[in-house]
């Protein structure tokens, strides 16, 4: 049983004991309302009290049980609260550590409330595309008003349990406890032994005068806020009827709210997202035991456009970090941006002066190899030439410490050929973080073939703790990210080549939701830098066709902001990107020399030739075991990629248009004779999947 039973003199403990977070799955509701019965039916236990054990009184409901028969098998958590509302004798929660979702709406059943101070009290529904449905809406209006009630409904930002405890006329705790809040919550239990009748949060008054200004005011922000998910709003709804209808029937609407949400789409990819973040963490065959190396100090080698970024990261979470150049006046210009970004925080209030000058005292630097021996972990972030990647390698290699961790940034060269410059390539491991590196969630992983566990181990967990989504990859050309972008900008170019423009196409991707269309991401990110990457990738292998057009773009010196001109024109100091006259003049030219009749490419057609790009690659790198599952791909588009949320990912996109239609449009796009019909060959997993109806999750 998930849950223990004690009795304490007159009064009955049930604690939760469902670790890590005592979520309220089937188990641990059958655990619970046993020891209620129990409680209930021994003559000599005259109050009950409700807890968590361990680290969470209880962090909701089994999100792994939503849509199966165990989500809803009695006792389902509703009819759980009402059995504790029914209760013959006094029910007291003691709250402590955290009450989220489910867990809180499981104390708002109890009579009676205390809480730990520090306790963490949420209604995190909303973030998994839901809102709370076990009264939670109704509820919580009743015992923190209607304003205060909202707030942490619609944004599921968890609130201290004594800041609550602070409002005037709340009704959610009864007590704040500093010490033990279970011996406290029993002497209390005690107290309220004899009080009859019990009080009951249902049968509060939710005073609010003026609510439809209110709710009014309230639509027009979150609407604006919230654009493609559905959820915000109807939090507003669920709230607004706690202030018109009789609480049997606000728990009605909230019902039918929660159920409607549960099949979007919107809330499947939440959901999907949810578990796939979770997932990412874990390699399959390095134990969640495997021991760490220690990490007190850290070294950074280039202090460029990337070392900068990354160094921050680690002065953020409070690690020493020693950054190193070829020269002095680089060192220089690489601290001074640094400073400059953190500067610009505290200007803008995110960040108080003391905590930059904290931060900057952590970091020192070196012309010196010599001075990185007393560092754990060193990440390179020099020129993408392998040629500098050696030399700094094998440097490495003869000054670090036994035991220390050599990462590399590369973003396209060879991981293992990287090791092999070393005696110790088993040290060596590819920490690929996005630009701006201090800004970007995503860090790649990269598993070398010789790379040992405990390595791969201590860098995930130091991913985690300068709060990265960190994903493993293998070697390969690209990693995971890149090798995808890669196949669906050839499909932009081959989009313009056939009419397409490139405001048309960035503008269809993100009307699909994409943070930026490809050629937007483009000027950002430099068109040079893919230019220099077909230069070598694709002497290599000249028989892959692409569109020349990013070529010739380069060849006018349009690399994007930086150069004031790219896909788009630029004003100086803007970045507002202007449809450019000599570009559309350039793709014109393009397109009759190699003899082709612009038509005009449907929206829809722009969307799912890039998107499904992108899918297709996907699962061959699922396929060839470089990502470790679909859900992993779709971490690294969400968090690396810009890619829609409420698309859960391109993998989970597939997935909702049916793996078998995108097998179908594949092959609708490969009779086009101006695309590249080897280009849209299924993927092997695709082609084993799609015919069975099965999907990538
Ligand atoms: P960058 O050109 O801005 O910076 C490189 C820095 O390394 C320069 O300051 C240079 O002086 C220094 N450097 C060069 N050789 C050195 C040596 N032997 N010893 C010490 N310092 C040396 O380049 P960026 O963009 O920061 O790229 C660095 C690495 O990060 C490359 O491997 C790149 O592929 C990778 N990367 C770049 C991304 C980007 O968006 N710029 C994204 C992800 C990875």
């Amino acid at each position: 049983m998930s849950a223990k039973y004690e009795t304490r003199g007159d009064v009955a403990v049930i604690s939760l004991d469902n670790p890590p977070v005592n979520g309220l799955g089937y188990v641990t509701r059958v655990g619970i309302a046993e020891g209620l019965d129990k409680a209930l039916a021994d003559p000599a236990v005259k109050a009950i009290v409700v807890t968590g054990a361990g680290k969470a009184f209880s962090g909701g409901a089994d999100i792994r049980e939503f849509g199966s028969p165990k989500s809803t098998a009695e006792p389902n958590l509703l009819s759980l609260i009402a059995a504790l509302e029914a209760s013959t004798k006094p029910t007291v929660a003691a709250v402590h550590s955290v009450a989220m979702g489910g867990g809180l709406e499981l104390a708002l059943g109890c009579h009676y409330r205390v809480a730990a101070a520090g306790a963490q009290i949420a209604l995190p529904e909303v973030k998994i595309g839901l809102i709370p449905g076990a009264g939670g809406t109704q509820r919580l209006p009743r015992v923190l008003g209607v304003e205060t009630a909202l707030n942490m409904i619609v944004s599921g930002e968890p609130v201290k349990s004594e800041l609550l405890a602070k409002q005037p006329g709340q009704k959610l705790f009864d007590k704040i406890v500093e010490g033990d809040v279970v011996d406290t919550a029993v002497a209390y239990a005690r107290e309220k032994a004899d009080v009859r009748p019990m009080p009951l949060v249902r049968n509060l008054k939710v005073e609010y005068p003026n609510a439809d200004a209110y709710f009014q005011f309230a639509r027009n922000t979150v609407g604006a806020m919230s654009r493609n998910f559905p959820a915000p709003l109807k939090c507003i709804d669920a709230v607004a009827a706690s202030t018109k209808l009789k609480f049997d029937d606000g728990m009605k609407v909230e019902r039918e709210i929660f159920m409607a949400l549960m099949v979007t789409p919107e809330s499947k990819a939440l959901r999907h997202l949810f578990m796939a973040e979770r997932a990412a963490s874990k390699i399959a065959d390095v134990p969640a035991d495997t021991p760490l190396r220690n990490i007190n100090k850290i070294a950074v080698i280039g202090a460029g456009t990337m070392g900068g970024g990354i160094a921050m990261n680690f002065l953020n979470a409070g690690i020493l970090v020693v950054m190193l150049e070829m020269k002095q006046d680089a060192l220089d210009k690489g601290i001074g941006i640094m400073r400059k970004n953190y500067e610009a925080q505290v200007k803008k209030g995110k960040l108080k002066q003391d905590k930059l000058d904290e931060r900057m005292g952590l970091l020192s630097t070196t012309l010196k190899y010599d001075d990185l021996k007393d560092t754990d972990l060193v990440i390179e972030a020099v020129f993408e030439d392998m040629g500098v990647k050696e030399q700094v390698f094998k440097t490495l290699d003869e000054v670090m410490k036994p035991g220390a961790i050599l990462a590399s940034n590369t973003s396209t060269l060879d991981l293992d050929k990287i090791a092999s410059f070393t005696k110790r390539p088993e040290d060596v491991i590819g920490m690929h973080f996005f630009s701006p590196a201090n800004v970007m969630k995503l860090l790649e992983v990269v598993r070398g073939k010789k790379t040992a566990k405990d390595v791969l181990a201590t860098v995930m967990a130091l991913g985690k703790k300068i709060k990265k989504t960190c994903v493993v990859s293998g070697v390969t050309d690209g990693f995971i990210g890149n090798r995808m972008i890669e196949q669906y900008s050839r499909q932009a170019g081959f989009l313009l080549e056939e009419g397409a423009t490139p405001e048309q196409v960035d503008k269809a991707m993100e009307k699909f939701g994409m943070a930026m269309g490809p050629f937007r991401m483009g000027d950002l990110a430099g068109n040079d830098v893919g230019w220099y990457i077909r230069k070598r990738r694709y002497v290599e292998k000249p028989d892959i066709r692409y569109s020349k057009t990013a070529d010739l773009l380069c060849e006018l010196g349009r690399f994007g902001q930086k150069t004031g001109a790219g896909w788009y024109d630029y004003v100086p100091g803007k970045r507002d990107a202007m449809p450019s006259k000599v570009v559309t003049d350039m793709i014109e030219k393009h397109r009759a020399d190699l003899g082709i009749t612009a038509r005009k490419i449907p929206d829809e057609e722009i969307v799912h030739r890039l998107v499904y790009a992108l899918v297709n690659e996907g699962a061959k790198i699922v396929d060839e075991g470089i990502a470790q599952r679909a859900s992993d791909v779709d971490m690294v588009y969400i968090t690396g990629y810009g890619f829609p949320m409420h698309r859960g990912g391109p993998m989970n996109y597939a997935d909702t248009q049916g793996l078998f239609n995108v097998v179908q449009a594949m092959k609708r796009f490969a009779a086009n004779p101006l695309d590249d019909a080897g280009f849209w060959k299924p993927a092997p997993l695709l082609a084993r999947l799609a015919p069975e109806g099965k999907s990538f999750s």
